[in-house]
């Protein structure tokens, strides 16, 4: 298929519903890397797809601010969590709010809830019967994962978690039509983030009425360990303030949406990818292969499919000049499948060596949860390897229909157990 650049719109999230978004990447990687992309009347913003360009974008924040919006979904807009949300703060500020965060989130990290998660992951995969197959829908079944590892990292009750999915999913996936309302796209995103806030709202104002002290017995944390992710927000100090009640919800919403739209597409992306070249058991018959299986999935999934950036200056990109106050769209997806970088980026290669994918982000900004999401992602695919010999993918996939998130919401298979499942 021959793409021209100027017939591109990567803002139409039907590319990646229906389209081919992989070609058209390669396209303009090779003939319009840096690229104009108009939207409506003046508004338009640079498309960034080499390797290369995506990670300085992402690094630089010297040369492009967080502070304007990261999202496609807000271009144009002003972004009310600016300097209130790590996410959408720049440097000094943003190091001082991450600090003790990722403290917290390395201290508990995923291996600290490892046996709690592993049994939440047994329950997401159904057991097939011995000798036989079932039928069932993977990318359903893997949708509530992110609330499997986040749940005891926010304490978030369990009966919560099927209704924080479908509120993420509404703020990410605005477009989807699994998931947009019936008043359009701006009507799902307003009653998503409202939703959320309002949520975390009760939830933080139950927490400041318990006293500290009686937090890690009852959520089960070793000695010394001074309770969860909401407590962190409530008790940290940037610039020798408290985060007021704003910014703490404005946070805990970022890390839902964090963690909660993209773990759950790396399994179903990387299950396509396998099953439907017939190499599942390349992958499941090598536990030596696990993490650099995981890494690879990973880069191929590459959930967040972009983050945008404005260009502080005037600044010239790949030979293209850039002006000050533009907006920049770094397509992670397209850096992920740069040939200048991964050789055969097409193919799922578990053993791919060097594999420096751009899936977590890059610079400042890189993912604050990357150390938990591979604990569970290598957690996931050990249980789910231990638990099916064989997976067939019985029908065609259902890709989101969004901009920003890269996934597969429908995935039926058909599995047969393993020896060691059977015997268990
Ligand atoms: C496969 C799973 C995940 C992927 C692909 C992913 C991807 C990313 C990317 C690309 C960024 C950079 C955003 C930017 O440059 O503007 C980011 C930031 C972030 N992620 Fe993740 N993420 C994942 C899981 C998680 C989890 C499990 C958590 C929380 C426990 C989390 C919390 C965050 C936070 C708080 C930030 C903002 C960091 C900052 O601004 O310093 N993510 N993530």
């Amino acid at each position: 298929m021959t793409v021209r650049p100027a017939d591109v719109n990567l803002a139409d999230p039907a590319l990646y519903a229906d389209g081919d978004p992989y070609t058209t990447w390669r396209a303009l990687r090779e003939h319009a890397p840096v690229s104009w992309q108009q939207v409506s009347g003046t508004l338009g913003f640079w498309s960034v797809t080499r390797y290369a360009d995506v990670e300085r974008v992402l690094a630089d924040h010297a040369s492009f601010t967080s502070e304007r919006g990261t999202l496609l979904s807000l271009l144009g807009r002003s972004d009310p969590a600016a300097r209130r949300q790590m996410a959408v703060t720049d440097p000094p500020r943003h190091d001082r709010m991450r600090a003790p965060l990722h403290r917290a989130l390395r201290l508990r990290s995923a291996e600290a809830h490892a046996e709690q998660i592993r049994a939440g992951i047994r329950d997401l995969l159904p057991a097939a019967p011995p000798g036989g197959e079932l039928t069932f829908d993977f990318a359903a079944a893997c949708a509530q994962l992110p609330l499997v590892v986040l749940g005891p990292l926010l304490g978030l009750p369990v009966r919560d978690r099927p209704r924080l999915v479908r509120l993420a999913m509404m703020c990410a996936a605005e477009d989807d039509p699994d998931h947009q309302l019936p008043g359009g796209r701006d009507a799902t995103l307003e009653r998503g983030h409202r939703e959320l806030f309002a949520y975390f709202a009760d939830l933080v104002r139950d927490r400041r009425r318990h006293a500290q002290g009686d937090r890690p017995a009852r959520l089960g944390l070793p000695d010394g360990d001074h309770g969860d992710l909401v407590d962190v927000l409530l008790t940290m100090e940037v610039d020798g303030a408290r985060l007021t009640p704003g910014e703490v919800l404005s946070n805990c919403y970022s890390l839902l949406l964090g963690a909660g739209v993209t773990l759950a597409h790396v399994p179903p992306a990387a299950v396509f990818d396998l099953c439907g070249t017939g190499r599942y058991a390349d992958w499941a018959t090598r536990p030596d292969l696990l993490d650099s299986g995981v890494e690879e999935a990973l880069r191929r999934a590459s959930p967040a499919r972009h983050f945008m950036r404005y260009a502080r200056r005037p600044v010239v990109l790949a030979g293209v000049p850039v002006a000050e106050g533009d907006a920049v769209v770094a397509w992670l997806g397209s850096a992920n499948h740069d040939e200048a970088v991964f050789p055969r980026p097409d193919v799922f290669d578990p053993g791919r060596r060097r594999n420096r994918h751009l899936a977590f982000g890059a610079g400042p900004h890189y993912c604050a949860g990357a150390g938990i999401a591979r604990v569970t992602l290598r957690l996931f695919f050990a249980e789910l390897f231990a638990r099916y010999a064989e997976i067939e993918v019985t029908g065609a996939p259902r890709r989101a229909r969004s901009t920003f998130l890269s996934g597969i919401t429908h995935l039926p298979v058909r599995v047969r157990p393993t020896q060691k499942e059977v015997a268990r």
